[in-house]
């Protein structure tokens, strides 16, 4: 029930900002500008869950402050992939709309006083951000369990699609970190942009990624039961 709350009162504040910026197209200008600005998000979430993916596969654990449970989970998941596909929907995604509360009514305050773009933007991209957690669910299940339109969307490479991810589930997991449309892998494994970024990290602050080493025990893939 409070997962349903969460993640239909997150849906409806990111619906209404959505709303208010298609209410302030006053010309065609207008539409390209927010059509233009609603691409541009679907394009960077990609990104944007590229990034947030492998900071929390590689960093932190179960104890780190604000981030643990999100660690914790992607964790948790490379262990025992097969999970996020037995979740209903709102007890999947509420993880996510949960923590995406307060930007989304920040969002949604500002929206008026932004430009349009802007205005279309920030809504578009944290919706995007968080239905990325459903997004990467349906990557797990077999076409046999999704509905059409979604096998239609990962044939066309719109969403992310099993085969794409499943090369992510791969020890030390090191690559393929994206999950809304996977657009940005190719570019981000091929130019080793996380291997750049790791060794940043390191000269920072010491801390080298997991994905640097085998995985040990506790983080071995497990058998699913029954299979
Ligand atoms: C990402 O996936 C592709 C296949 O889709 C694979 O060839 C590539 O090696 C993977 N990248 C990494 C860094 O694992
Ligand atoms: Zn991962
Ligand atoms: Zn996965």
């Amino acid at each position: 029930m409070e997962h349903r709350l969460v993640t239909y009162g997150c849906l409806s504040i990111l619906g209404a900002s959505i709303a208010g910026a298609a209410a302030d197209i006053h010309s065609p200008g207008d539409v390209a500008t927010v059509l233009g600005a609603t691409f541009a998000a679907y394009v960077l979430s990609d990104l944007g869950t590229a990034v947030y993916h492998w900071a929390v596969d590689n960093y932190g654990d179960g104890n780190t402050p604000v981030f643990g449970r999100q660690i914790a989970a992607f964790q948790g998941h490379h262990q025992r992939p097969w999970t996020i596909t037995q979740r209903e929907f709102c007890n999947n995604v509420h993880q996510v709309f949960q923590p995406a509360l307060a930007p989304a009514a920040a969002i949604f305050a500002l929206g008026p006083f932004v430009p349009l773009g802007l205005h279309a933007f920030m809504p578009s991209f944290l919706l995007l951000v968080c239905m990325s957690q459903q997004f990467h669910a349906w990557s797990h299940m077999k076409k046999s369990e999704l509905p059409e339109v979604v096998v239609a969307l990962q044939d066309a490479g719109v969403l992310i699609g099993r085969k794409q991810h499943g090369a992510h589930h791969k020890p030390n997991f090191e690559g393929n970190y994206s999950i809304v449309s996977g657009w940005w892998n190719p570019l981000l494994d091929n130019t080793q942009f996380f291997r750049w970024l790791e060794h940043r990290v390191v000269d920072a602050t010491g801390v080298e990624p997991r994905c640097w080493y085998a995985p040990d025990h506790e983080w071995a893939e497990q058998v699913q039961p029954g299979q």
